[in-house]
C-alpha cells in the first residue's frame, strides 16, 4: 500500500521557503510538493524548477484554486501573511504560517477566526518549539523541578544579519528586533510562564546605518534594541532585553523558583546548556550542573515543525502549537511597543482600541 501524501503549496518563494520549507518537505515521505506562488513570477518559476514542483503562479489565489493543494506554507513577508492565510482557510486548506503571524492584532484575530470557521489546522513556524532545550525546560517546569516559579530573566544579543531589506522597514516587517527575533521568545515566555498581565517597555535605534545583504538600507526605520519588565498573571516577575545592535553574540534565559533555578545559555559556539540547582537536596548534591543534552540540528527543528502539520492532518492529531499561540505572542510584542510609545505600562489582554497599534 502506498503511503498517503499531503499535497503542499508554497506561498512566497523566498529565503525561508527555499532554505527550510522546501528541503524539508522534499525529504518528508508524506509530503508532495504541488504548487508554488510568488508575486515575483521569476522567483516562483525558479523555485518550481529547482524543486521539481509541477505548478507555479504569480497569484496565490490560483494556487488555492488547485484542488491538489491540501495544505500551504505561507512564507511571504511578515506584513503579508494575513490575506493568504485567510484566503487559504476559506479555500479549506490547512496552514503553516511563518513568524510573526501578522503585524497587526486585528489581522491575527481574523486569521485565527478564519481557520476556526473553516475547520482547518493552523500552525505557526516557530521551530524552537521542537528543540530539545525548550522541551526539557518545559518538562522541568511542569514537573515542579524548581518549585513555584518566581522570575524569568532574558538577555539576548547578537549583531544584526539580514539578507533582505524588508526586515528593516516597519511597513513590511511590523517592527525590528522584537518583532523578528523576539517573537520566538514571546512564544516561549507564554509557553513557559503562562499569560503576561502587564508590561513596561522601551526601545531604541542605536545603529543609524542598517545593512541587509551587505547593502545599506537608507529607509530602515525599525528598533534594534528593546528592554521590558513583565508582570505575569501567576504573580511571577520578569525582565527581557534584546538587541541586534551588539557586536557580540551572548545571552541567557534564567528562571528562578522556590526550590531552584534553571538557566539556558545560547550561542552557536558553546551550544545550548541547561543548569539546575535545588535547595531541597542534600547539601553535598547542591549546585549547578549541566544536564546532558544533544540539541537537534536547526534543519531537524524545521523538519519537525512541518511534519507536525502533516501528522496533524493525515493522522488527525491535535496541534501542539496553533495560530492562536502565534496571535498571543504577537500581542505580547505589540504591548511592549505600545508601552514604549506611550511611556506607560500596558495591561494584557490589550483593549480593542489599543490592539493592533502595530508600528
Ligand atoms: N522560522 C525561521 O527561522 C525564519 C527565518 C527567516 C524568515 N522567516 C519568516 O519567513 C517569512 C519570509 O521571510 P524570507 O526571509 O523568506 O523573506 P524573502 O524576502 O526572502 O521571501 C519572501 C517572498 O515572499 C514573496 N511575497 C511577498 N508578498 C507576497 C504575496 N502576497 N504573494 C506571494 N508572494 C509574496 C516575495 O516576493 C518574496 O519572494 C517572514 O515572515 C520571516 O519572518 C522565518
Amino acid at each position: 500500500m502506498t503511503e498517503r501524501k499531503l499535497g503542499i503549496g508554497i506561498i512566497g518563494a523566498g529565503g525561508i521557503a527555499n532554505g527550510a520549507h522546501l528541503p524539508n518537505y522534499a525529504r518528508n515521505p508524506r509530503a508532495r510538493l504541488v504548487a508554488v506562488a510568488d508575486i515575483n513570477p521569476e522567483a516562483a518559476r525558479a523555485t518550481a524548477e529547482r524543486w521539481g514542483i509541477p505548478n507555479h503562479y504569480a497569484d496565490y489565489t490560483e494556487l488555492l484554486a488547485n484542488p491538489e493543494v491540501e495544505a500551504v506554507s505561507v512564507t511571504t513577508w511578515a506584513g503579508a501573511h494575513a490575506d493568504p492565510v485567510i484566503a487559504a482557510a476559506a479555500a479549506g486548506k490547512h496552514i503553516i504560517c511563518e513568524k510573526p503571524i501578522a503585524t497587526q492584532l486585528e489581522d491575527a484575530d481574523a486569521m485565527v477566526a478564519a481557520a476556526a470557521r473553516a475547520g482547518v489546522k493552523f500552525t505557526m513556524g516557530y521551530q524552537p518549539r521542537f528543540s530539545l532545550l525548550w522541551n526539557t525546560v518545559k518538562r522541568l517546569l511542569d514537573e515542579g523541578a524548581i518549585g513555584d516559579v518566581q522570575a524569568l530573566n532574558i538577555s539576548s544579543t547578537a549583531p544584526s544579519a539580514h539578507r533582505t531589506p524588508w526586515f528593516l522597514r516597519k511597513a513590511q516587517a511590523g517592527g525590528g528586533v522584537l518583532m523578528d527575533w523576539g517573537i520566538y521568545t514571546a512564544f516561549m515566555i507564554n509557553w513557559f510562564m503562562g499569560p503576561v498581565e502587564r508590561v513596561y517597555g522601551t526601545y531604541r535605534r542605536f545603529r543609524k546605518d542598517s545593512y541587509a545583504g551587505g547593502e545599506l538600507v537608507p529607509d530602515a526605520d525599525v528598533e534594534d534594541t528593546v528592554a521590558a519588565t513583565l508582570q505575569f498573571k501567576s504573580g511571577a516577575v520578569g525582565t527581557w532585553y534584546s538587541t541586534w545592535a551588539a557586536t557580540a553574540r551572548h545571552g541567557y534565559t534564567s528562571i528562578d523558583g522556590s526550590l531552584g533555578s534553571i538557566q539556558m545559555r545560547g550561542g552557536a559556539s558553546e551550544g545550548p546548556s541547561l543548569f539546575t540547582t535545588r535547595f531541597d537536596e542534600p547539601e553535598h548534591l547542591r549546585g549547578w550542573r549541566q544536564l546532558p543534552l544533544t540539541e537537534l540540528q536547526n534543519s531537524e527543528q524545521h523538519y519537525r515543525k512541518l511534519d507536525h502539520l502533516i501528522k496533524a492532518v493525515l493522522d488527525d492529531q491535535p496541534l501542539v502549537m496553533t495560530g492562536a499561540d502565534g496571535r498571543d505572542a504577537l500581542e505580547l510584542v505589540l504591548s511592549i511597543y505600545r508601552s514604549a510609545e506611550t511611556a506607560q505600562p500596558v495591561k494584557l489582554p490589550m483593549v480593542r482600541e489599543l490592539a493592533g497599534v502595530g508600528r
